[in-house]
């Protein structure tokens, strides 16, 4: 069905949540955790080989002083819900005989989700992005089971202490992002490269942890909303009529995308033929202790597709590699720009996860998207990035396909874009740019880009004017 027709625009449900999303490590500066090296990502940023720029998160956003005037930001861009991640280094920052948490550290939560929720938004809040408190990947990460038994009990205390403040709770963003960078890419801690079985044991560790953690919420907070974060990416392959090229788009996607999902619907860890007959593996897989059915609505973040290709390697590699091939317009990160995508993803792909075990639609939210550009991390004044058209029309583009698969049937209540600052961005630093927001890290000045504007008004009308639609014929 096509929505958009001559000077009219895209309206969006009432009621439609619209939103920013951030996390800690990558905007906070938290003086706690860069004095201390209190997690594992603030370790691997210390290291001068790891960051591509050189840079680090020691200072990142300055957020952790500045909210008060990036939540005036977030006024003026009228955006109603704030997506934010909980420091658990910082929460939890040595083993302790009783489990206790920071107290420092969760006044500043209550103070900042305080503060959020009296300018009115929702607030949606992960436990886990990424970073592990260090004296736990030291003692081996996810894959020692003291982090699960820990994570629960963070997840519980976090639960009483700041349930009045969160809607939405999210145990963990992007489980295949993370095994994926630390255990096969190795450019993310714990930097193990291919290592397939402890990768599969890290995913069932995840799936654990985020059960067990849905399950105190929940006990805590009874009416809690609580799920996880999918990242989800469509795969093509290099060649559609090389077989092998077929072979590792069908694993990727099988893996990458479908794995914790399938997982969590069905309560049982599986992993596809032939993988999964190999006796390590079915060890790892099989069903997960109070898994099944733990979402309460879906948490989608979607950015990009990806192009692989087989290469050929002793043993052979079904997962093949990511190609360097691409075909459409890409943003910074050489990230391609694939709208459709986002309509594909939510009518057709996620399919087998719209509905509840008992018949009932799941609200879904976009909980990241958004492009980078890339600029120096030393630039200060000017006008420099400030007129990001290439933002303006990836938003405007993935906005239409959001609204084309709302009036679709899809149960879409809400938008989060990725981000509201320029950021820390892991391994590759503070050069891209994912900001509505610019910041000039030397100043830690803050200005809207045109971008920021824009959302601002499709926010305010709660619609996309025809004159914006007008841009996606560029
Ligand atoms: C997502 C991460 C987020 C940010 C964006 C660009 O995969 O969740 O922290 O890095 O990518």
């Amino acid at each position: 069905m096509s929505i958009i027709s001559n000077n009219s625009s895209i309206n969006f449900p009432d009621g439609f949540l619209w939103g920013v999303s951030t996390s800690a490590f990558q905007i906070e500066g938290c003086p706690a955790e860069s004095s201390c090296r209190l997690s594992d990502w603030s370790h691997w940023a210390a290291r001068n080989d790891k960051i591509k720029d050189g840079s680090n998160a020691d200072s990142a956003c300055e957020f952790y002083w500045r909210y008060p005037q990036d939540l005036e930001l977030c006024a003026q861009l009228n955006v109603n819900c704030f997506r934010l991640s909980l420091n658990w280094p910082v929460l939890r920052p040595a083993q302790t005989e009783q489990f206790a948490l920071d107290r420092e550290a969760l006044a500043y939560y209550k103070k900042l989700l305080a503060s959020i929720k009296e300018r009115g938004m929702k607030t949606f809040v992960t436990l886990f992005h990424f970073c592990l408190p260090n004296w736990l990947s030291e003692v081996g990460g996810w894959n020692n089971p003291l982090t699960g038994k820990e994570f629960a009990l963070y997840a519980e205390a976090v639960a009483s202490e700041l349930g009045p403040f969160v809607d939405y709770w999210l145990t963990l963003n992007e489980p295949l992002v993370y095994v994926y960078r630390g255990y096969i890419n190795g450019d993310w801690p714990p930097g193990y490269s291919r290592n397939y079985l402890l990768a599969f044991q890290t995913i069932r560790a995840l799936l654990e942890a985020h059960s067990a953690a849905y399950r105190v919420i929940h006990s805590v907070c009874p009416q809690a909303q609580v799920s996880y974060v999918i990242h989800w990416r469509p795969f093509e392959p290099k060649n559609w009529f090389n077989p092998l090229d077929q072979i590792v788009r069908f694993y990727r996607n099988q893996v990458f995308n479908h794995l914790f999902p399938r997982a969590v619907d069905t309560g049982i860890l599986e992993f596809p033929f032939p993988i999964g007959s190999d006796p390590p593996v079915r060890e790892i897989a099989g069903p997960v202790d109070g898994l099944k059915g733990t979402i309460d609505f879906l948490a989608l973040n979607y950015y990009t597709r990806e192009i692989c290709e087989f290469k050929w390697s002793c043993p052979p590699d079904v997962f093949g590699v990511q190609s360097g091939v691409k075909r459409l317009e890409t943003a910074g990160l050489g990230w391609e720009i694939y709208a459709d995508g986002l309509y594909y993803l939510l009518v057709e792909d996620i399919a087998p996860y719209r509905y509840s075990a008992g018949g009932q639609p799941r609200d879904i939210f976009i909980t990241e998207n958004g492009m980078a550009d890339e600029f120096s991390s030393d630039l200060n004044d000017g006008d420099w990035s400030l007129d990001d058209n290439q933002r303006i029309f990836y938003l405007v583009a993935h906005l239409v396909a959001l609204a084309k698969a709302i009036a679709d049937g899809v149960n879409v209540k809400g938008y989060l874009h990725w981000s509201l600052l320029d950021n820390f961005e892991w391994s590759d630093g503070l050069c891209p740019r994912f900001g509505l927001v610019r910041v000039s890290y030397p100043s830690q000045e803050r200005v809207f880009r045109k971008s920021a504007r824009i959302y601002a008004d499709i926010i305010a009308g709660n619609k996309i004017a025809p004159a914006l639609l007008a841009l996606m014929t560029r």
